[in-house]
């Protein structure tokens, strides 16, 4: 890992913004500048100018009770009106507000005024099924604009959502419903990937499917999009569909406003442990920093600019860069269902042309496999009204940044690398377009009112050019506010590490350059990132030994050239099964098991079966030297193993 990035560090070159954007440019060094000056005023001058406060703030931030924040506490506001309505009120109801396409060519462009009429009707009928403020409802939707519709219609009359990715399993449905204790579900009969319907009705009959023995039999109605137009099975009196819903709803909803620390919805995200954490996120200070993030970083300029943010609405990336932040701005945006590479591998190309994207906002491990795929496909179609580009999810290769600006941005186009998580809202760590030179591979600055450092293990400041672990010094308005049910997981997870300094521990490794710029050097807990996505360890593991035929399972994350790291499983299985099975036959049994329980992005790329693991005296599974073994690296010290041998059998049975 560390000659890698020694080799990154030495990555020299250097892109200044043209003058010609940086004299548009929404985001000059003045606000650095302001920030500095005054950290919480600038957060609070920033809330009251992108945003419409039903009840202005007093006051900023309330960190008298850390970790718990609270920003703009005793102001009031409604996140649906910020994103709907008062777009509308100033006269930019025409304005497009989603250029949706559908996988399989079908087109909508919804205006704001548009939007507006859809989600207040949707709101109506969330409250005729008795859905109000602080309720949780679970969406379990495609890419489609209704998913954006329901976030809105939830936010408007006050209720959480939880979105849970329609690529997970049932299993990972239910335990997200049960956690939240969602009392509805929406979701649709199923929608089009990779050129056919996938259903997500099933799913979610099969995580509702034998309730009542638990605590937490709370659903009381599943609201169906029709999308796919699959058949589906039907539970009478639980089962309604939304177009007949949303017909039957009144046109007129007013929007409440609600504190400003309401919350706004629960994100589950993986963990070091098995269970996904349900990370909580409010209204007034999120939707500041998202709103904040899209029109400095993403540099939008509602009246002229196409966005595009291919994150799927099940991502934390979809939550701000699809649904709140564009949406408060007043931005037009294309929304894609499919995948990229569906009719035809220049899709995305495709749409970009056709809609004009200004803006293309995604992430390393999709720019490396169109790279693979070569230049000659995206070469094909005007990319000419690309003015921008952003990356998201992981580190970016400089290689892949290159190419990007090269093939996709004209040789021109300025890059932001984004670093943030689903705990912190909102981009963190990223250059302002039209001030910051650029550098291929770094994240390079925190923005301005945001605050970091890289320490060692004891909360030590490291020198430039030295490892360390990343922190966030000072509480910022996106922050989660906790994680859902559960303040001493919140407390664990993310406080204890560096309590004495109060800071917030990122669990991403990072080394400042010679200019104090910011290199993300990967996780360094047991959390995996699979084409920018988060996967625990622990959680993979716990699946592979739920199935009756392995005994013993160890997971970690290997390197790969597309998706940035890759699921490799090492797992022993019990004696009878081996002698009864092939051991490509139980590998493909598993690799199938852990698709089922997780979803299909936590499918393992490698099965090795072995007959030890590497463990210490105390009992840990040394993941480390397993991670050699899965890179075909030379095996690291193993002298604290129980037993020494163990590697040299291992890295023998995986040959
Ligand atoms: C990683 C996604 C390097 C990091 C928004 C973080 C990055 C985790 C970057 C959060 C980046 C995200 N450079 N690493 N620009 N962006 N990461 O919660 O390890 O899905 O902790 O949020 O992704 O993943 P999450």
């Amino acid at each position: 890992m560390s000659s890698q990035i020694d080799h990154l560090l030495d990555e020299g070159r250097r892109f200044a913004p043209s003058p010609a954007f940086a004299a548009q440019a929404n985001g000059t060094s003045d606000l650095y500048k302001r920030a500095a000056a005054d950290r919480e005023e600038f957060w609070a001058d920033q809330a009251r100018d992108l945003l419409h406060w039903h009840t202005p703030f007093t006051q900023t931030l309330d960190w008298s009770n850390p970790p718990f924040a609270k920003w703009f506490d005793d102001g009031q506001l409604s996140v649906a009106y910020n994103c709907l309505d008062r777009h509308v009120e100033a006269g930019n109801g025409d304005r497009v507000a989603i250029l949706f396409e559908g996988e399989s060519g079908d087109e909508r462009r919804i205006t704001y005024a548009e939007l507006t009429a859809e989600v207040k009707k949707a709101a109506n009928m969330l409250e005729s099924l008795g859905i109000g403020h602080g309720d949780r409802v679970a969406i379990y939707l495609p890419m489609i604009p209704e998913a954006a519709i329901a976030m809105l219609a939830c936010a408007r009359v006050g209720a959480i959502h939880s979105v849970v990715f329609g690529g997970f399993s049932a299993d990972s449905l239910r335990s997200r419903v049960d956690d939240a204790a969602a009392r509805l579900v929406i979701t649709a009969d199923g929608g089009y990937r990779k050129g056919r319907v996938s259903p997500l009705k099933p799913a979610v009959d099969m995580a509702l499917a034998d309730r009542g023995t638990g605590p937490q039999e709370t659903v009381e109605h599943v609201v169906v999009v029709k999308r796919g137009g699959n058949d589906i099975d039907w539970t009478e009196g639980r089962d309604l569909w939304w177009h007949d819903m949303l017909e039957q709803a009144d046109a007129e909803h007013e929007a409440q406003p609600f504190p400003a620390e309401n919350p706004l919805y629960i994100l589950y995200t993986s963990g070091t442990t098995g269970k996904p954490k349900g990370v909580v996120h409010t209204s007034g200070g999120y939707l500041t920093q998202a709103v904040f993030t899209n029109k400095y970083v993403l540099d939008i300029h509602p009246d002229s600019d196409v966005f595009w943010c291919t994150a799927d609405i099940g991502w934390v990336t979809g939550h701000t860069y699809v649904v709140y932040g564009p949406l408060a701005l007043g931005a037009t945006q294309v929304m894609y269902e499919g995948t990229p590479d569906t009719p035809h591998p220049g899709r995305w190309w495709e749409l970009i042309q056709k809609y004009g994207v200004s803006i293309l906002y995604t992430a390393p491990t999709a720019i490396r496999s169109f790279m693979k795929q070569g230049r000659q496909i995206p070469q094909q179609f005007d990319l000419s009204s690309i003015r921008l580009l952003g990356s998201v999810g992981e580190p970016i290769n400089p290689e892949a940044w290159i190419w990007y600006r090269d093939i996709i941005g004209g040789g021109e186009a300025p890059i932001v690398d984004t670093w943030w998580q689903t705990e912190t809202g909102a981009a963190m760590i990223a250059a302002l377009p039209g001030v910051t030179d650029a550098k291929p591979g770094a994240a390079q600055v925190p923005l301005p009112g945001i605050s970091v450092d890289v320490v060692d293990e004891t909360g030590h400041q490291v020198p430039n050019g030295k490892g360390g672990l990343l922190v966030l010094t000072e509480p910022w308005p996106a922050m989660l506010r906790g994680v859902w049910g559960d303040p001493e997981r919140f407390k664990e997870t993310y406080w204890e590490k560096f309590a004495d300094q109060g800071y917030y521990f990122a669990g991403d490794g990072a080394r400042k350059d010679e200019d104090s710029e910011i290199w993300l050097l990967g996780r360094v807990d047991d959390v995996m990132n699979v084409s920018g996505h988060r996967l625990s360890t622990t959680e993979i593991e716990s699946a592979l030994v739920a199935h009756e035929s392995t005994a013993e399972a160890a997971v970690v994350g290997a390197k790969d050239d597309t998706t940035g790291e890759a699921v490799v499983a090492f797992v022993i299985i019990k004696e009878s099964y081996l002698s009864a099975h092939s051991p490509e036959g139980l590998a493909g049994t598993l690799r199938q098991w852990v698709s089922q329980q997780i979803g299909a992005i936590a499918r393992p790329r490698d099965i090795y079966i072995v007959s030890e693991l590497p463990k210490t005296r105390s009992g840990k599974i040394m993941r480390r030297l397993l991670r050699d073994v899965a890179d075909g690296r030379e095996v690291g010290d193993t002298t604290t193993l129980a037993d020494t041998a163990v590697m040299s059998i291992i890295s023998a049975q995986v040959k």
